[in-house]
């Protein structure tokens, strides 16, 4: 049976579990203060009842599969088709989140600019006038001969224009303005948000077009409404602006066409988003004197290395309780090597507060960060500054042993070429050849690391 059309839900803005009455947790996901009034959803067509009678598929023997069928559309900005995996690929719908300010906006008028020749681009904002984008595009110089714009959040209205247009992409900016007839509520809650994409990737399915949708993000930083647009979509990027700098870093969350690891670099300069291609020092300043607490470390993003800088402070606690507080590396991870250090190292950071920040708001989750997050954290206690020239990488096992990590001659050449002289490294990770330049200290143990440098 169909379920009545006036019957009252209260859905999750998060994970759109379904409740008969208001409630403070949602008994989903165990969020607070996320249901929100809907009606009932509406019975999604070509589901139900006899509407499976009409649907033929057939069974495919898996290679007989033919991939000929996925081509990739280069965006011409490498950055970010390196983060897509190639290129845009037709019929696929990507969700771009990021904070306000970000270059959402200013990034697909660039795109789609670009492509609007060899596409046919329909650019849809419910965020910002026509002359606002038109102006942009002139202030950028892009080419505006070719892309169709129009203001509108009604996805039926966008849908009509499309297929009159025919455009082999479509952007809407963005997904919290679009409102549907098919079901009732508020613009921009979780109902209306949901329905309003399923419509649009009912569209890319079948028509093939690629449709890029802007998202909005939550004051978590994730991206704000149902957590359910995450599976309906096929590519989740996040555009996200490292701290108070020029720098745009694009990375991919959920990518059904590609690797999700790689990282886009971009500068946000008077002429729009321009790609960083050789993004591995940006995040470095070289000119400051040398500090207790830091330490560079070469990490590996996706197929590139990129140094960063980590800062550790060990500081006297004021409370009963000792904290251990990270940006840009996991928490978890810290009380690990902290335990380690303490067991292997006999350094015992005890009763102390322990802060651990990577410079430039990146994020590091690899291990290799495990020996210079330790030896900067070493470096804070003892107010040791350790030399300029100096870089550290390494995973730190819980018997104090330091692994290899993947890429290490590169990751030591690239330091090399960046002016470092001195590096603490895996003894897996020790080049069969000297590195020109380059003095490398290849440890067993974390012990033998911290002999050799405090
Ligand atoms: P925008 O693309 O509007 O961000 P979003 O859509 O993610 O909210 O970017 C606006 C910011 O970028 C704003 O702070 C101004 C800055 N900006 C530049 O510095 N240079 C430029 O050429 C453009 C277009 C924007
Ligand atoms: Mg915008």
């Amino acid at each position: 049976m169909a379920r009545g059309r006036q019957k009252e839900v209260w859905v999750c803005r998060d994970c759109a579990t379904e409740h008969p009455k208001w409630q403070g947790q949602c008994t989903g996901c165990g969020e607070w203060n996320t249901l929100e009034q809907a009606l009932g959803a509406q019975p999604a067509s070509g589901r139900t009842g006899s509407g499976w009678a009409g649907q033929v598929s057939t069974v495919t023997r898996l290679a007989e599969v033919g991939l000929d069928a996925q081509p990739r559309i280069a965006t011409g900005m490498r950055e970010l088709d390196r983060v897509l995996g190639g290129g845009l690929v037709p019929g696929s719908v990507l969700l771009i989140g990021g904070n306000p300010g970000a270059g959402k906006s200013t990034l697909l008028l660039q795109v789609s600019c670009d492509l609007a020749a060899r596409l046919g681009v329909l650019y849809v904002t419910g965020e910002e006038s026509l002359q606002q984008i038109a102006l942009r595009a002139r202030r950028l110089e892009l080419p505006q001969e070719h892309l169709k714009l129009a203001a509108e959040t009604r996805v039926e209205a966008i849908l009509a224009h499309a297929s009159r247009e025919q455009p082999g992409l479509v952007v809407v900016d963005s997904v919290q303005t679009l409102q549907t007839e098919a079901v009732d509520g508020a613009p921009g809650g979780v109902t209306q948000v949901r329905e309003a994409t399923a419509r649009l990737v009912r569209f890319a399915k079948e028509s093939g077009a690629i449709v890029v949708l802007v998202g909005h993000v939550n004051k978590e930083g994730g991206l704000a409404g149902p957590k359910v647009l995450e599976h309906m979509i096929d590519t989740f990027m996040m555009l996200e602006d490292a701290s108070d700098s020029r720098f745009r870093t694009l990375r991919g969350h959920k990518n059904r066409f590609g690797a999700v690891n790689e990282l886009g670099v971009f500068a946000m300069t008077d002429r729009g988003l321009k790609e960083v291609a050789n993004p591995s020092a940006i995040f470095l300043s070289r000119d400051a004197e040398p500090a207790a607490g830091s330490l560079v470390v070469v990490v590996w993003e996706g197929t590139r290395p990129l140094l960063v800088e980590i800062q550790a402070l060990v500081d006297e606690s004021q409370g009963a309780h000792p904290r251990r507080v990270t940006l840009g590396v996991d928490a978890n991870r810290l009380a690990l090597l902290l335990a380690v250090l303490h067991r292997h190292g006999k350094v015992a950071v005890g009763n102390s507060d322990v802060f651990v920040n990577v410079v430039g708001g990146i994020r590091v989750a690899e291990t290799a960060s495990d020996l210079p997050v330790l030896l900067a954290v070493i470096s804070s206690m003892r107010n040791v500054a350790l030399p300029r020239e100096l870089f550290a990488f390494g995973e730190v096992g819980l018997s104090g042993e330091v692994r290899p990590v993947p890429n290490g001659q590169e990751r030591l050449r690239e330091a090399a070429k960046h002016g470092f002289k001195r590096a603490v490294c895996p003894i897996g990770n020790k080049p069969r050849e000297p590195i020109a330049g380059l003095d490398v200290l290849a440890v067993r143990t974390l012990k033998e690391a911290l002999d050799a440098l405090f």
